[in-house]
């Protein structure tokens, strides 16, 4: 079974304020956010925190369909920004993940994105985890992660149910 990791709200609040300062010493400045939700949502609000600006917004869902013994996976749009404010238009822009797994998600938001016509887009994630990606990022499209990880399980504080028990776990494993 796959090792896994528990973090806090502290203990991430914490990987974005060094996230947001990798984003500002890169020279860029990013004048909006797209956050993929649902876990980019909470990771995009404390991240504007630091950088003050505004947050749009788009959810996705990941699917594993096993269709007569072939397994395929995607995405598939819950929400999207369409039409795409006029607001974003030239802007340079933040997309906002919580982690960089598999990338399939990534690569999907991205492509779309793709089609607007932005400035600069770039992309930051709470968590990079260390593994053989299966979505391929755009060459050359700035890139920033909080924190990188082995290709452990990690437990969100925004999907405990018990938020006291989750944060016990986070504690015996950090000692
Ligand atoms: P990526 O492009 O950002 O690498 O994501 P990928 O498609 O590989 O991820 C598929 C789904 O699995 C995403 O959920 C992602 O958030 C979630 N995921 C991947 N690794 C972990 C992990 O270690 N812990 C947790 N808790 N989730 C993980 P999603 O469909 O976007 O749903 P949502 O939860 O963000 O709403
Ligand atoms: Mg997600």
């Amino acid at each position: 079974m796959k090792k896994k990791v528990w973090y806090t709200y502290d203990d991430i609040h914490r990987v974005i304020k060094q996230l947001a300062e990798k984003i500002q010493a890169s020279g860029v400045r990013y004048d909006a956010m797209i956050a993929i939700g649902g876990g980019g949502f909470i990771p995009a609000r404390i991240l504007r925190c630091f950088l003050e600006i505004p947050i749009y917004a788009v959810t996705t869902a990941y699917y594993d369909s096993d269709n007569e013994g072939q397994v395929t996976d995607g995405v598939k749009k819950i929400q999207w920004l369409d039409p795409m404010p006029e607001t974003l238009c030239g802007k340079n822009v933040l997309v906002v993940d919580e982690v960089d797994d598999s990338r399939v998600t990534l690569e999907f938001c991205l492509n779309e994105l793709a089609k607007e016509q932005f400035g600069t887009v770039g992309i930051a994630v709470l968590h990079e985890k260390i593994k053989e990606k299966q979505g391929k990022l755009p060459e050359n499209m700035p890139y920033f992660s909080g924190l990188t990880v082995p290709d452990w399980w990690i437990n969100y504080p925004w999907d405990a149910e018990d938020i006291d028990g989750h944060n016990r776990l986070a504690a015996q494993a950090a000692e």
